[in-house]
């Protein structure tokens, strides 16, 4: 069984999420670099080795860095899952786990990196907004695309409404994109495409569009 180490920074409800969904991945540890994160009291009630590693004591982005490394490579993690994870990793530490780091970004990449994605998407007029799970490359929220879930936006959104919606699509999203990874149906093309094999169920509700497996 391939195994993770899961990184948030907050509230964790994509951690939660994932952990629900009993996917047949090993989830080894959860590290916050925000040692008061609700998330982390979640993954250690729900019997993970939960770490804080606080940020702030670190001088440098590059000594976080490394020493976030030696604490994920002590668990030996196949890949590292990004759920809500708000540091910016340096480049040093993404070219040490080549296609193995994994991110969720709440908005259609390319669309809207970085932050406060659903102010700009209502700032921009949007009439579609929602989340992407993608590998993780040097370049931020750019990586190759694994899967995407829309949702509308309505006339009436503010960014919290709106927010809560691609939430709810996020955690259906991740599950799925960790599904495959653990089940091997994830292809990544030398041109940095990702191929999802057997993939030919195209399920649809009100709210979001999702790729699901034939079973
Ligand atoms: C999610 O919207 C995630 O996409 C973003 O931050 C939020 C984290 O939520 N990067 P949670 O900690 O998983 O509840």
């Amino acid at each position: 069984m391939k195994s993770i180490v899961i990184l948030i920074s907050g509230r964790g409800s994509n951690m939660d999420a994932i952990i629900d969904a009993e996917l047949p991945l090993e989830i080894r540890a959860v590290i916050s670099n925000r040692p008061l994160a609700t998330g982390l009291k979640s993954a250690a009630q729900r019997g993970f080795p939960a770490i804080a590693l606080d940020h702030k004591a670190f001088a440098t982005r590059e000594e976080f860095d490394t020493e976030l490394s030696r604490v994920i490579n002590q668990f030996a993690p196949d890949y590292i899952v990004l759920a809500g994870f708000m540091r910016i990793l340096s480049a040093g530490f993404i070219a040490r786990y080549p296609n193995r780091i994994i991110n969720i970004h709440p908005s259609l990449l390319p669309a809207l990196p970085g932050l406060h994605t659903h102010e700009e998407a209502l700032k921009a007029g949007l009439k579609i907004h929602g989340a992407t799970v993608h590998f993780v490359t040097p370049e931020l929220d750019h990586g190759p695309i694994i899967i995407q879930a829309t949702v509308p936006v309505l006339p009436a959104d503010t960014p919290a409404t709106l927010g809560e919606r691609v939430l709810a699509a996020e955690h259906k999203i991740y599950p799925q994109a960790l599904r495959w990874l653990a089940t091997d149906r994830l292809e990544l093309s030398a041109s940095g495409v990702v191929r999802i094999q057997h993939l030919d169920v195209l399920e649809t509700d009100k709210t979001t569009t999702l790729c699901v497996l034939k079973e």
